[in-house]
């Protein structure tokens, strides 16, 4: 070092590197923390008695309503996972215009909540409402045919449909519903129906802001859930817009809302950290199977580290604001925390 540069260093006073010299002084200052009672796991169940894996999802199955339940016991039991989130899988023949079999009292999803309630009874037990896994369409709601052939989803007719769908989950049990179909209005209408029923415990986890996103992929491919016809552009939200999310939140926060969400995770922490500012509700995130599937993908080809990339994202999705984070890894992320513990 020549002499210029080395009074120029004695003047440094502020050396931040000095928060991060050792372990066990970088513990004590990290902001943000991950454990495994942020992580809500989303899983699939299909009729019949068979488990399946799913081929987009690496790592996922399609459950049968008994093996879903003898799973939950293990995350529950095992890995201390705290919550599910159920998604029903139908096949061809159960799918209707109308989707009805979504608040079919003896369908796959009642049926499942009922089982797991029995296996685990402390587990919390999520389900997604909206009709596109029931739906002949491949849309979130009930579909209008236009004579021009184009397609048009309905919103007052399909909140009808999904109270219907909610109080269906809820008395089989469910703890928390979950509306992933951006219609207006939908989180007023299930919450007065649960109170007419008397079900004012069951909570409402309203998917507050979901975008218009091509990283759902994978997902409509383990469901068979993509639409037939047309986008989801006219009820999820435009990419684009930030501000149109505090919008969604006032919303939902006025319609009696529990906790609000806001997916895809990672390319829209910028919409996590606005929605945080301006919510006292908790505020959940999907890590949707596009961004889960991608890491796969590079893990496989040998490009990046699964391990150190999959918790450095849900680490980030924390550090934006997420209270809770919906994500494929949750057992695979509930492992490693349980190894970083040395548990
Ligand atoms: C549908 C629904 C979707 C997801 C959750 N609920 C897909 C969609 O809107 O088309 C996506 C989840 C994921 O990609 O992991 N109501």
């Amino acid at each position: 070092m020549n002499l210029l540069a080395a009074e120029l260093m004695q003047q440094i006073k502020q050396r931040p590197r000095r928060n991060r010299k050792s372990a066990g002084i970088r513990a004590m200052v990290r902001e943000t923390q991950l454990g495994v009672e942020h992580l809500v796991y989303p899983m699939f169940v299909q009729e019949g008695e068979t488990d399946e894996p799913i081929e987009t999802l690496p790592g996922c199955m399609r459950w049968s309503v008994a093996g879903i339940a003898e799973e939950c016991r293990r995350l529950y039991g095992d890995l201390g996972i705290g919550c599910v989130d159920l998604f029903g899988v139908v096949p061809g023949e159960k799918k209707s215009a109308d989707g009805a079999e979504a608040w079919n009292e003896q369908g796959v999803v009642p049926r499942a909540i009922r089982a797991i309630k029995q296996a685990v009874p402390r587990m919390v037990v999520m389900t997604d409402v909206a009709l596109d896994p029931y739906s002949s369409f491949g849309q979130d709601g009930i579909v209008r045919e236009l004579e021009d052939g184009e397609i048009e989803v309905l919103n007052d007719e399909t909140v009808e449909a999904l109270v219907k769908q909610g109080l269906c989950h809820a008395r089989a049990g469910a703890d928390i519903l979950s509306p992933s179909d951006m219609m207006d209005g939908r989180i007023g209408a299930l919450r007065e129906a649960l109170d007419e029923e008397g079900l004012t415990d069951v909570s409402l986890l309203s998917y507050t802001a979901k975008y218009a996103s091509a990283f759902y992929g994978p997902f409509r491919g383990a469901l068979g859930s993509a639409p037939k016809k047309g986008d989801k552009k006219g009820y999820q939200m435009d990419p684009g817009n930030a501000r149109e999310a505090l919008r969604e939140a006032e919303l939902d926060a006025a319609e009696g809302a529990d906790m609000l969400m806001v997916k895809p995770g990672g390319y829209y922490l910028d919409v996590v950290a606005k929605m945080r500012e301006h919510t006292h509700l908790p505020l959940a995130v999907y890590q949707v199977s596009g961004e889960y599937a991608m890491i796969k993908a590079a893990a496989a080809a040998g490009w990046l580290d699964e391990r150190a990339v999959t918790m450095e994202s849900l680490l980030s999705i924390r550090r934006a604001g997420a209270d809770m984070i919906l994500t494929y890894a949750a057992p695979q992320a509930a492992r490693w925390l349980r190894e970083e513990k040395g548990v």
